[in-house]
């Protein structure tokens, strides 16, 4: 759709009739956000050239970063990219579901290179969402979608927060509610050892049991090829200081578990220390705080456990000083 029909962006219900609406957009080659288990992606055509560097453009993302490609099931995704036989046992163990697996592009795939960023490989990943696998389904397309904010910011877990980023960008948004993980999926990349490049919403435990092999975590520095690692992604405006055990007093204090004495927490990721919670709420807090002004605000300390490592590494980020 031309960048002229884009001033009015249409928020969608979740009926048949709305995921048919936003499928028909997708396949004219428009951009529709959506939501996913993990967070709300901003899709395009990933076969569409002129549709994927619309993604770009509504974000204001650095072109040298690669999109994940949403299919609608693992046979799809053996059409786009080689799958090794541990890539094959994790999505048979994990898609639908929070789980990016990054694979040996084919060479005739005839997915937009603006996708892949020029890259040999492709991020696959088959979601779990109901309204996902709806549209994926109309749409009969593999769908480029990265997470539908405004690069660098807090990624959105509602149809409010990509109005809040997107609104007048983008052609539409399909509401389907919160986000149920509300982190992002956890990218695995084979070097040729399965290695974590993102941790996300599948446990590096979890892998590990489908695999009986340990799983690599890839250092910062050894992430040139996953740059959405940019140190102050995920951004609120207020600094935040972690790992707090107490509050200052100009402070506001994001919990996790039972508060320290004498400190009644405005926010929580999670009252009783619930990781799972916890990972489900972290973005919607992170925009809590941002509707609440650009204070200073303290968090709690979060164990680096599970999902813990990944709303910790959010956190850090989010903390980061901003370039
Ligand atoms: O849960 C999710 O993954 C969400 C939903 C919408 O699916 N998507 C998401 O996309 O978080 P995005 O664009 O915000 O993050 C995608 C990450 C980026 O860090 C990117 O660099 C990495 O995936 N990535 C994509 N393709 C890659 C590739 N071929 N090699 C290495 N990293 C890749
Ligand atoms: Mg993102």
């Amino acid at each position: 759709m031309a960048q002229a029909d884009r001033q009015e962006t249409e928020r969608l219900d979740g009926t048949p009739q709305g995921v048919a609406r936003a499928a028909g957009m997708l396949r004219a080659g428009g951009l529709v956000g959506f939501p996913t288990e993990t967070v709300y992606g901003l899709g395009a055509d990933a076969r569409n050239d002129r549709a994927v560097a619309g993604i770009f453009a509504a974000k204001g993302r650095p072109a040298f970063n690669p999109l994940i490609v949403h299919v609608a099931d693992a046979a799809s995704a053996e059409r786009l990219a080689e799958m090794p036989e541990a890539a094959r046992r994790l999505a048979a163990a994990f898609w639908p579901g929070p789980l990016t697996l990054v694979l040996p592009l084919r060479a005739d795939a005839g997915v937009s290179p603006l996708v892949t960023a020029g890259l040999t490989t492709v991020g696959l990943r088959v979601p779990a969402h109901p309204l996902a696998r709806a549209l994926l389904a109309g749409a009969g397309c593999p769908v480029a979608a990265p997470s539908a904010n405004p690069s660098g910011r807090v990624s959105p877990t509602t149809a409010d927060h990509v109005l809040a980023g997107l609104s007048g960008r983008i052609d539409a948004v399909l509401d389907g509610g919160a986000c149920p993980v509300g982190l992002e999926s956890t990218i695995l990349g084979f070097a040729p050892g399965p290695v974590i490049l993102r941790a996300g919403g599948v446990t590096a435990e979890a892998l590990e049991a489908v695999l009986g092999a340990p799983v690599g975590q890839a250092a910062p520095s050894e992430r040139p090829t996953a740059p959405g690692q940019l140190a102050s992604h995920y951004a609120p405006h207020a600094p935040l200081r972690l790992n707090a055990a107490t509050r200052r007093p100009d402070e506001r204090f994001v919990g996790f578990g039972p508060p320290p004495p004498g400190v009644a927490p405005e926010l929580t990721l999670s009252a009783t220390g619930d990781l799972t919670e916890a990972a489900a709420r972290l973005f919607a807090v992170l925009h809590a705080l941002d509707a609440g002004g650009d204070g200073p605000v303290a968090v709690a300390p979060v164990p680096d456990r599970g999902l813990g490592r990944a709303i910790n590494d959010r956190l850090r980020r989010a903390a980061a000083p901003r370039g």
